[in-house]
């Protein structure tokens, strides 16, 4: 009897129809993760339907069915074939409620919710309301607390490094100083990759904002000037922001022409590298199989070399900061001073 009871309870439980939604800024690699998550629930006879514009269409039931044909030649495409967008009812609680709602609607046995921290929060909110969900990182930011890895930063980096690269070369034709800004929100990643990746003279990033002194970066300039260097390059996270009139200031004070360049949104698009591609379609399928394990409310991590999840709460209660040992080795090579 108990034997019986229990296969009952495992078909109950069995995930027969889930969601994917892309949500919050769009990221080079959704799409394999998209793909990865449609096939894996494929070879489980599990459906997916895919939820447009992220919980802004969920809550206008833009609701699709996703089959394997659909999500055929799309993992070399940057953007997100689901598009997304950023939701702010999603914040309210009757938006939660409209949209848990609608996923009961749909007989959504769980939602896959692919996107940054924020997006991460309405999933938790919907969790509560008896919504299974399962994050899985994607944003260029890198600002996840409990991964090393989130789906797009490595093609963001390598956007803004050779966008980088290619401003040096005009800076040093013209002897100037450059000032690159770069994404990140509050986070100073890209910058300190970038920074570090470019051989920058100075990285600036808004965890270390309130440490930064006009005066002493203007003799550095001139120092610099003074060794013999033909160029000068601030990677200026956008936290730390005001590049435009860092560049005025800078010029101001030391007679050498500045110039800010801020690379804006062409971080976010492009064809996602090898590593977003793999990197996403381990974590859409790992989405899937927690889901096949009769997992709950998990977030699918990279952490330590290894694809691993974390219950949602744990995940959302951590803190991040820059990687102590590269900021060391930033200020070692007077990237920092
Ligand atoms: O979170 C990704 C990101 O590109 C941040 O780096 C940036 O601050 C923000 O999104 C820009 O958002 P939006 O595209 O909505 O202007």
């Amino acid at each position: 009897m108990a034997d019986v009871i229990e296969r009952l309870e495992d078909i109950e439980n069995q995930v027969r129809t889930i969601g994917v939604l892309t949500s919050g800024g769009d990221a080079p690699g959704m799409n394999a993760a998209i793909r990865a998550v449609v096939r894996t629930a494929a070879a489980r006879d599990i459906k997916v339907r895919g939820i447009r514009r992220g919980y802004h269409g969920l809550m206008r039931e833009e609701i699709i069915e996703l089959t394997t044909r659909d999500v055929s030649d799309i993992i070399q495409r940057g953007g997100t074939i689901l598009q997304t967008a950023r939701c702010k009812s999603m914040r309210t609680k009757e938006g939660q409620l409209n949209a848990a709602a609608i996923c009961k609607k749909y007989n959504l046995d769980a939602v896959v919710v692919i996107g940054g921290d924020g997006s991460f929060r309405g999933a938790r909110d919907l969790s509560k309301l008896g919504v299974n969900v399962i994050c899985i990182p994607g944003t260029i930011d890198l600002d996840i607390t409990c991964t090393d890895y989130s789906i797009g930063f490595d093609t963001a980096v390598n956007t803004a490094m050779e966008a980088i690269d290619k401003i040096r070369d005009t800076s040093t034709s013209h002897d100037r100083c450059s000032i690159i800004e770069v994404m990140g929100r509050e986070a100073g990643y890209i910058a300190m990759w970038c920074g570090i990746a470019n051989g920058a003279e100075r990285i600036q990033i808004p965890e270390e904002r309130d440490n930064y002194n006009d005066e002493e970066l203007f003799q550095d300039v001139l120092n610099n000037k003074k060794r013999g260097k033909k160029n000068y390059i601030i990677v200026n996270a956008e936290g730390v922001g005001d590049s435009i009139d860092l560049a005025r200031r800078i010029e101001e004070a030391t007679g050498i022409e500045a110039r800010a360049t801020i690379l804006g949104h062409m971080q976010r698009g492009g064809s996602p590298t090898c590593k977003d591609r793999l990197y996403a379609s381990m974590m859409g399928a790992k989405a899937v199989e927690l889901l096949y394990e009769g997992k709950k409310n998990r977030v699918v991590a990279y952490k330590s070399a290894k694809y691993v999840d974390y219950d949602i709460d744990e995940a959302l209660s951590q803190t991040k900061t820059i990687s102590e040992h590269q900021y060391y080795v930033a200020k070692e090579l007077k990237y920092i001073n």
